[in-house]
């Protein structure tokens, strides 16, 4: 199974390379400000679309902090965020900015959520409608960050630059589901969950085992640096995939949804030999969505 992402085209006077380091830039700023400036006693600020979905303090600060940055750097630019940031720019690039993938994590000091920040060229509401260009998804607990551009390569490289290489990323290469760890996750609303549970009832057994990471976007930089197989799960927006997306593709991986683009039926990311394989799992066998 191959890719469908289409081949990008970047407004005059831009390139793939500069846009990634703006990415890599944006999203390690956000992740140290996440990390160094949580409030001691930091509680839900607001939810949103169930009682489970939830909003701290930090979530919005940092999309007000990636915002603003973003406006410095690139004022034409759209932006489209987790906490409601919908500008609609003039210059057909879009930023999609997840403020903290994985709030529950945060919330609770798990640490594994993530800055992810990506920018596309189409339209970035609509499904299927847009392409990742270049993102990156900035780890605040192991201070690194996973970054690609269109043709460049998936790569991480420590938050500060301490003068560690960056280290290319690969997917694994397992092409069997009985050796597979499958990462997965879970939506918000419980009629949702219901679904994505009686799902793995069946998936279970024909998996090496399950993961349930607590953010997309990490779980996308797993498949990318096989730290996982694969990755699979219903319900996702536009900012939870956008930079990871990109980040397994150029790391020799396939991400795809229910029919084509990954979204909110369905995203499921793998190797080329595994991907086809986890996807049928996923639609023949009523994933929840
Ligand atoms: C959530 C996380 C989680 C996934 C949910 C997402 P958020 O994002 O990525 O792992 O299972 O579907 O909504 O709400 O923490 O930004």
């Amino acid at each position: 199974m191959t890719t469908i992402r289409t081949e990008p085209v970047l407004p005059d006077g831009v390139t793939v390379e500069e846009l990634e380091r703006l990415c890599v830039t944006l999203a390690t700023e956000a992740a140290r400000f996440i990390r160094d400036e949580r409030p001691p006693r930091m509680g839900v600020d607001a939810t949103k679309s169930t009682e489970t979905d939830v909003v701290t303090v930090m979530d919005r600060r940092s999309e007000e902090l990636l915002h603003r940055l973003i406006q410095q750097a690139r004022p034409d630019d759209g932006i489209l965020g987790e906490e409601g940031a919908n500008v609609a720019g003039t210059s057909g690039l879009t930023w999609v900015i997840d403020p903290i993938d994985g709030t529950v994590n945060y919330l609770y000091e798990v640490p594994a959520y993530a800055v992810s920040v990506a920018v596309v060229v189409g339209d970035a509401h609509a499904q299927g409608g847009w392409t990742p260009v270049a993102g990156a998804v900035a780890d605040p607990c192991l201070r690194l960050v996973h970054h690609a551009g269109h043709g460049t390569g998936a790569w991480t490289r420590p938050e500060s630059d301490d003068g560690t290489e960056p280290r290319r990323l690969a997917v694994s290469a397992e092409d069997r589901l009985a050796r597979t760890l499958l990462a997965t996750g879970f939506g918000y609303a419980p009629e949702i969950r219901a679904r994505q549970a009686e799902v793995l009832l069946r998936v279970l057994p024909l998996v090496r085992d399950i993961r349930r990471i607590g953010s997309a976007a990490l779980d996308l930089v797993r498949v990318a640096d096989g730290s996982v197989d694969a990755y699979a799960e219903a319900g996702l927006n536009a900012w939870d995939l956008a930079a990871g997306w990109l980040i397994v593709e150029e790391a020799g991986g396939v991400v795809i949804g229910e029919q084509e683009s990954p979204g909110r039926l369905l995203t499921v990311a793998a190797g080329p030999e595994l991907v086809g394989q986890v996807h049928a799992l996923f639609t023949t066998q009523a994933a929840g969505g």
